[in-house]
Formats: C-alpha cells, sequence, structure tokens
C-alpha cells in the first residue's frame, strides 16, 4: 500500500508558501507516493486546486480530514498546538521545526508518537545534503527579495547612467554579513548594476564576494571570525570596535545598507547604530535581514518598514514569503530530493535510516523518543592519514623499507624515470630517424596536454574539451596541403579524388573549428557574471 503524502494550508499568519507545488506533486507520484493537498494550500503561492488536481494530487477540502487521511506531513512552518492535536499517531511530519528554539512542540509531538523531520537540522556540510537543504535554498530568495525592497525604498537607480537629462552615479550598496543570504544579496545588486562592498567576520568569505562582483571591506584588526561549521562566531570587544569604525565610515558613503548577520544560538549582532543611521545621506535605506532574531540595526522594527532620520528602516520578517512561488517551488524539490532518500525502493514506503548521517541529522524524533540533537559527524579523515596508514601496513607485513614514505616515493620516480629512458633509447636506437622525432613531439603534447588539463579547474573541463575540440581542427591545415599545387615540380600533384576528399575535410574541420570555438564561448559565458 503506497504511503499518502499530505500538504494542508499553511496556519501562520502572513505565511504564503506551500510546502509541495504541482511539478513536484507529479515527482512524488512516480516515487510511488498518493498526494493529498488541503484545499486553497497553495493559493498565495500561485497554485491553484485545478493545478493539483491535474497533477494527480487529491483535494481534500478540510484541514482535518487531510490530517487524518496522511501518513506523512509535508509543511513549511512548525505545527500549531491546533495541528498537533490533528496529527496522526505513528506518522511522520517534515517540517522546519527549530528544536533548540521550540522544546514545548518538541515534547507535544513526541507524545503524539510520530516521527519528525526538521529540515533546519539537516548537517549542512555533507555535500550530499546540499539538494535537500532548504536553509540555502530560503535565504537566497530572501536575498534577492532584500534587495529588491531596497530598490523599491530607494529614489534613484541602482546603475550608473549618462543620459541627455544628466548624469546619474551608480548607488552604493553595502552588505553586512556574507552568508547564504548575503551572497545572493550581492550578485542581485551587482547585477543591477550597483556598485557593492560587503563585510564578513569570516575572512573565507573575500573570495566568493569578488566572485559575484563585490568588494570585501576588511576590519583593520587580526582575529579569525569563524565558529567552525561554516558559523560566525562572537568577535572581541577589541575586533567590535574596530568593526563598528568601519561599518560608520561606510554609513556616510553608502546609500543602502543590507545586514544578514547572524550568529546560531544568539541574538543577532549590533552593527549599525542609531547615530550610524543619523549620518547617512537622506533618501538611504537599510534592510534589516535580522530584524526576527533582534535586528542587526539598532533602530529596526521587526515586520515594519520605518522612517527615521530620513532613513527608511524595513525590518520585514517575510521576505521569503514575498516571492512564495519561488521559495515554494525550491522549498518543494528540497522535500522531494529528501523523499529520494528516504525511498530509495521507490515504492511508496519511507525508511527513516539512522544509519545515514543526514537522515540522522533531521530526525529530531524518532516513533516518539526525542532523539534531538543528533551526534557530531565524525569529520572525514585528514587526507595526509592515508600514507601513513598504508605505510604502516606495508611494514607489519614485512615489505616496507625505512621509516617513511618518501624514501620509497623518491625510489619509485627513479625506477620510472630509468625505465622511460630505456624505452626511449631502446626505440631511438632501432626505429628510423623520422619516428623518433614525431615520437618526441607525441611524448612532448602528451606532457604539455597533462599540465594543462590540471591546471585547469574541473567545473572548467567541459569548455576546455571544445576548446581542444576546435583547436584540433588544425588538421584542415593537412587538407588545405593537399589541395594546394605543389611548390617544385618533384612533388607529384595529388589525384583528383584525393584533392575532394581533401575539400570535404576541410569543410568538417571549418564546422568544428567554429562550432567548437562558438560552444566554447556559450559554456564560459555561463561561468561568467
Ligand atoms: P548565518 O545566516 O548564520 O549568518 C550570516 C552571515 O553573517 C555569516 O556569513 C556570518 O559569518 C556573518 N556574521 C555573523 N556575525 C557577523 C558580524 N558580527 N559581522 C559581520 N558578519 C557577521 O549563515 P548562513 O548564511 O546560513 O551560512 C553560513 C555559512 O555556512 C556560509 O558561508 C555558507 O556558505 C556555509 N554553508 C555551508 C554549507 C556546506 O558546507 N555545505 C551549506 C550551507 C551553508
Amino acid at each position: 500500500m503506497s504511503l499518502v503524502i499530505g500538504v494542508p494550508r499553511e496556519v501562520f499568519a502572513g505565511e504564503k508558501r506551500v510546502a509541495t507545488v504541482p511539478d513536484v506533486v507529479e515527482k512524488l507520484i512516480k516515487l510511488g507516493f498518493k498526494v493529498a493537498v488541503e484545499s486553497g494550500a497553495g493559493e498565495l503561492a500561485n497554485c491553484s486546486d485545478d493545478a493539483y488536481r491535474a497533477a494527480g494530487a487529491e483535494i481534500i477540502d478540510s484541514a482535518a480530514k487531510l490530517w487524518a487521511t496522511s501518513d506523512i506531513v509535508f509543511k513549511v512552518r512548525g505545527p500549531s498546538s491546533e495541528e498537533v492535536a490533528l496529527i496522526c499517531e505513528g506518522s511522520t511530519l517534515v517540517s522546519f521545526i527549530w528544536p533548540a528554539q521550540n522544546p514545548e512542540l518538541m515534547q507535544q509531538l513526541a507524545a503524539k508518537k510520530v516521527t519528525v523531520l526538521a529540515i533546519d537540522a539537516l548537517p549542512r556540510q555533507l555535500s550530499r545534503a546540499q539538494k535537500m537543504d532548504a536553509l540555502t535554498s530560503q535565504a537566497g530568495v530572501a536575498g534577492y527579495r532584500a534587495v529588491i525592497e531596497a530598490a523599491n525604498g530607494f529614489g534613484r537607480f541602482f546603475n550608473g547612467q549618462i543620459t541627455a537629462a544628466g548624469k546619474v552615479p551608480p548607488a552604493k550598496v553595502f552588505i553586512a554579513g556574507a552568508g547564504v543570504a548575503g551572497l545572493a544579496a550581492i550578485g542581485t545588486a551587482a547585477g543591477l548594476g550597483a556598485i557593492v562592498r560587503a563585510n564578513d567576520t569570516r575572512s573565507e568569505v573575500a573570495d566568493q564576494v569578488k566572485s559575484l562582483g563585490g568588494e570585501f571591506v576588511k576590519v583593520e584588526y587580526e582575529e579569525e571570525g569563524s565558529g567552525g561549521g561554516g558559523y560566525a562566531k562572537v568577535m572581541s570587544e577589541g575586533f567590535q570596535q574596530a568593526q563598528r569604525e568601519m561599518y560608520a565610515k561606510q554609513a556616510r558613503e553608502v546609500d543602502i545598507i543590507i545586514t544578514t548577520a547572524l550568529i546560531p544560538g544568539k541574538p543577532a549582532p549590533k552593527l549599525i547604530t542609531a547615530e550610524m543611521v543619523q549620518s547617512m545621506k537622506p533618501g538611504s535605506v537599510i534592510v534589516d535581514m535580522a530584524a526576527e532574531q533582534g535586528g542587526n540595526c539598532e533602530l529596526t522594527e521587526p515586520g515594519q518598514a520605518v522612517v527615521k532620520h530620513g532613513v527608511t528602516i524595513i525590518g520585514y520578517t517575510d521576505l521569503v514569503s514575498r516571492l512564495s512561488r519561488q521559495s515554494s517551488t525550491l522549498y518543494s524539490n528540497n522535500l522531494f530530493r529528501l523523499t529520494e532518500e528516504l525511498c530509495k525502493t521507490k515504492d511508496g514506503q519511507i525508511n527513516v535510516n539512522m544509519e545515514d548521517d543526514a537522515i540522522r541529522g533531521l530526525t529530531v524524533i524518532k516513533d516518539g523518543e526525542i532523539t534531538w540533537p543528533a551526534p557530531a559527524i565524525k569529520a572525514p579523515p585528514a587526507p595526509a592519514a592515508k600514507p601513513a596508514a598504508a605505510v604502516a601496513v606495508k611494514k607489519a607485513s614485512g615489505h616496507g623499507h625505512g621509516g617513511s614514505s618518501e624514501p620509497m616515493s623518491l625510489q619509485k620516480m627513479a625506477i620510472m624515470f630509468g625505465v622511460a629512458a630505456a624505452l626511449f633509447w631502446l626505440i631511438g636506437a632501432h626505429a628510423p630517424a623520422a619516428f623518433l622525432g614525431h615520437f618526441t613531439v607525441f611524448v612532448l603534447a602528451c606532457f604539455v596536454g597533462y599540465m594543462v588539463v590540471w591546471n585547469v579547474k574541473p567545473a572548467l573541463h567541459t569548455p576546455l574539451m571544445s576548446v581542444t575540440n576546435a583547436v584540433s581542427s588544425i588538421i584542415a591545415i593537412g587538407a588545405l596541403v593537399q589541395i594546394a599545387p605543389p611548390l617544385t615540380g618533384d612533388i607529384a600533384r595529388p589525384d583528383e579524388w584525393i584533392r575532394w576528399l581533401a575539400v570535404g575535410g576541410i569543410v568538417l574541420a571549418t564546422i568544428n573549428m567554429f562550432g567548437g570555438f562558438a560552444v566554447t564561448q556559450r559554456m564560459l559565458a555561463m561561468f561568467r557574471k
């Protein structure tokens, strides 16, 4: 019997997202599940009941019926007390839960003997988990929307323009905190043509800021801000003082500030003081994305847009809901990827495998038993550990020479070079002179090719293949030689059919050459900003 996945209408005030969009309903059905959707669940994300019906879902007219028929419930926000009362014993709930902040909800759910997968508890450091990472997908949407809100509240263009009516300077945008949301905001603001600067306590993000078209502004104080797991830590008083000075300078210069700074489990750091707001040009905009966690700006009013000292301060806490169609689509895809992991057999059944690091991390309640927090994931062994282990094994088996792997590899290299030199000498002594010339070129070509490919990032290997393919059309020269008239009378003119073959060769090589370069260009364009 296939399990039923139920998608209720979100009840949290102002929440416009839906946990599953019609496209994903189809995919879930292909995995063997039945899908039930509460009537009107997708209305605020532009997904009509009819669209769900067309995708194969059953529309259910009341929340109570929906919860009663669902074996698995997909939600965005954690359930309200009324919803907890409706949940069936033994069922599975997948949604945002924030277990650390909601101990009461955890107790209520555990009492219902359910299994709860908290999408916010996903171990984000696992690369396998990235496709399920709803925190990232939603933060990206919020970062984008923050820039749109800033543009809406700002009275000028973002890009610089020179028009007959006058010269317009580009807007200057400062982004505080370059995590997922901050980076999305940098990319969006740069895309609109603004001059973008950003700062973060984690110095490792500097390159990411640059790659998105921003400038990384450093705090003149030596202290690393990484608190582990890719997150920030609370900085020393000395650092904070230096940071305040830098932020005060930026506030005087820029038109828009977007703040995204958060520290897990702590209130948002206060980065923009009332004096800084006062020092900004009239008409400037601040978007405080940390408003829900107390705000990065002293004057932010969560959920509101207010004007203080001539500066619009936007503290909306529903940025993601303001792009509900987009955020619902990305969230649904995250849940679909999770479902694939839970249902590897594609038969409409799920297996909450506690041996799997990603699933273990997500599972905060298993059959009524609180399993949160998950034990820390063991870091993979350092790469250097491997050769050492190999040497130890060799030693134990009696084949080791010397105490370290260093002399071994040198020895191996010497043997390899010796064999290669002997082979070369052998070929040189017996092969015709012309062969040796060609062979030397071949060996050098292999060497150069190897060095080139190894120095290109793996992500760029496809365009590299395409450009080498285009370059390989140099064989056209061979064909040209065949159709060209002989330079001296000694060289016989090739047969007519060879010349026609050469013409065909040139045509094909030309297509390859121009096509190759054109495709390379298009591929590289995808990597450029
Ligand atoms: P977040 O929402 O907790 O914090 C936002 C940003 O604010 C962070 O970059 C943080 O360093 C910065 N911040 C904190 N205090 C600050 C201060 N006083 N001044 C300036 N900046 C401050 O973080 P988010 O966006 O959820 O992700 C944090 C990091 O985790 C990102 O670098 C992201 O790339 C990484 N991550 C890694 C994943 C992986 O390894 N697969 C998956 C998801 C995220």
